[in-house]
Order: C-alpha cells, then structure tokens, then sequence
C-alpha cells in the first residue's frame, strides 16, 4: 500500500497533520478505560496539539453548568472516558480539515459530515435494538469510518472532484469511481494507511477498512456489519441531501446479516435528519 501512487501522492502533498503516536496509546486506553489510569491516558492526549483547547471550548460552549472548565483534566473528568473517546475522534477527523469548506471544489465536506453522524447515530440504535456490540463505541467509529474520504479531500481534492462528479452525473457508483480514479484503490485502503500511520487502534483501521466488505471473508465481526448496513442506510439519507436518486439499496442479504424487521429499518431512517442536526450542533469545530 506504501508504495501505491496514489498514497505517493497523498505523500508528497505534505497536508496530512503529524498526530502524535500519544494519541493511538490513548485513544487504545479510552476503549478500555478500566485498565489504564486516566492520568496516564490525560498525560498522551495533552500531547495532542489544539486538542485541549477545542475540548475545553465545546465544553464551555455546551455546558449548562455554571461553571469553566480549564484544563484537559477538568474535561477528561467531567465527562468521561466515552465522550472523550467521541470528541477526540470528530476531532482528529476534523482536523484534517484546513477550514471549513475543505479544498474540494465540488464535493461538500460539511454535507459528507453529516453522512458520518448519520452513520454513528444508525450504528447507535442498531447496536441498542440488536444488543451487539456497545453502543458509544460503535457511534465514535461512525464518525471515522470514512476518513479516507477526508484524506481525499485535504490531499487530492481534484481527485475527489472527478469521482464526485462521475457519482452525481454518471450514476457511477462510488467505489467503482474511486477505483477507476485513484487506480484500483478505494477510500477504505487510503483510510487503514492512514490509521497505520496515525497509530490507531486495530479495531479502528478494521472498521475504516472493511466497511464496504462484510462479505468479503465470511466471519465479518458483528461491528463491521453494524456500520455497514448503518453506512447504508445513512448513504441514502446523504444522497437525499445532495437530491440524487439513491444508488445504494440495501438488500435482502444485507437486512439478513442481523435479522433486523424492515420496519425498523424504515423508522431509523425517518429519525435520521432530526437526529443528525441536534448531533452536528455539539460536534461543530466550525467554532473555532
Ligand atoms: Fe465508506
Ligand atoms: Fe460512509
């Protein structure tokens, strides 16, 4: 994968941000926060550069409580290992984000953002329904599963130009049309280089990297086939957003994977837009 032009490229653009190795040795203790001391986990995230800063910011700007909160230990405490797992992921997924409209000139970052809060708030209630997996897990991987997308856009935004269009104007389906740009590979192979790179945890680079695949290998864990039917169902509320006819059905085969009621399906995709917007309003990193 290292030696693929396209990560060449994604290289040589030099607008990937350094996330200090710390981060992957914390991001590894907020999944398992009983093991690790929290002043340990606090000491690796403090090496994070902007992260305090924008914790301490959504947390003064959120809170209701009446009082501030100063520092990275203040936050980490008040609102523990789960929240900060999710804020600090939307973070680094943010951060590859020079400013608000990224260096796309076509394709929408913030709209394809708000596919990926879709994304963790339908693996959040399919986790609820089927008892799965846990379910503030699976919402902070929603919101990374795609984050071969971003790299994309900072790196390669003319790239991710020609595959947007080839989407919206050919009906090409995404993946097809990043195989025929990006010569083979996909978003899912730029994202699990760049979590090697990044230092994240496996069950992260699993995610980004197999959820368009839980056919793939047939002993798929229950994770991946939650994001990819909540990654389905969530496309098409995204394509209703960008007003094109949806391209992906989820199937018969797909609903099977867990045995969920059509019904179900139907109503978590109603709730999807109301939901998305309370969600987009805590996670704007617009505000700074
Ligand atoms: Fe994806
Ligand atoms: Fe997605």
């Amino acid at each position: 994968m290292q030696n693929h032009p396209v990560i060449k490229l994604i290289q040589q653009s030099n607008y990937i941000p350094e996330i200090p190795k710390a981060f992957g040795e914390a991001l590894n203790m907020l999944l398992e926060p009983f093991e690790f001391s929290m002043d340990e986990c606090i000491e690796r995230l403090n090496n994070v550069p902007g992260l305090e800063t924008a914790l301490i910011q959504v947390l003064n700007y959120t809170s209701t409580l009446n009082r501030e909160f100063l520092t990275l230990k203040d936050a980490v405490l008040y609102l523990g290992a789960k929240n900060i797992r999710m804020i600090a992921i939307a973070y680094i997924t943010r951060l590859l984000l020079p400013n608000s409209s990224g260096r796309a000139k076509i394709f929408n970052n913030r709209t394809y953002w708000k596919h990926c809060i879709g994304t963790s708030i339908a693996s959040h209630m399919i986790a609820a329904k089927t008892g799965l997996c846990d379910r503030d897990r699976i919402f902070t991987y929603g919101l990374i599963h795609d984050i071969g997308i971003t790299v994309l856009d900072i790196c390669l935004p003319d790239h991710l130009d020609r595959i947007y269009t080839m989407q919206i104007e050919r009906g090409i389906h995404q993946i097809a049309a990043e195989k025929i740009v990006l010569g083979g590979i996909t978003h899912s192979e730029i994202g699990m280089w760049l979590c090697d790179e990044w230092g994240l945890p496996d069950e992260i680079k699993e995610i980004v990297g197999c959820h368009h695949y839980p056919f793939k290998n047939g002993n798929a864990g229950d994770e991946i086939k939650i994001i990819y039917l909540a990654d389905s169902v969530s496309s098409n509320y995204y394509e209703r957003l960008l007003g094109t006819d949806t391209t992906f059905i989820y199937t018969e085969r797909t609903k099977k994977l867990l045995n969920l009621p059509k019904e179900f399906i139907e109503d978590m995709a109603n709730k999807l837009p109301e939901e998305v917007a309370k969600v987009n309003s805590i996670i704007d990193f617009d505000l700074f």
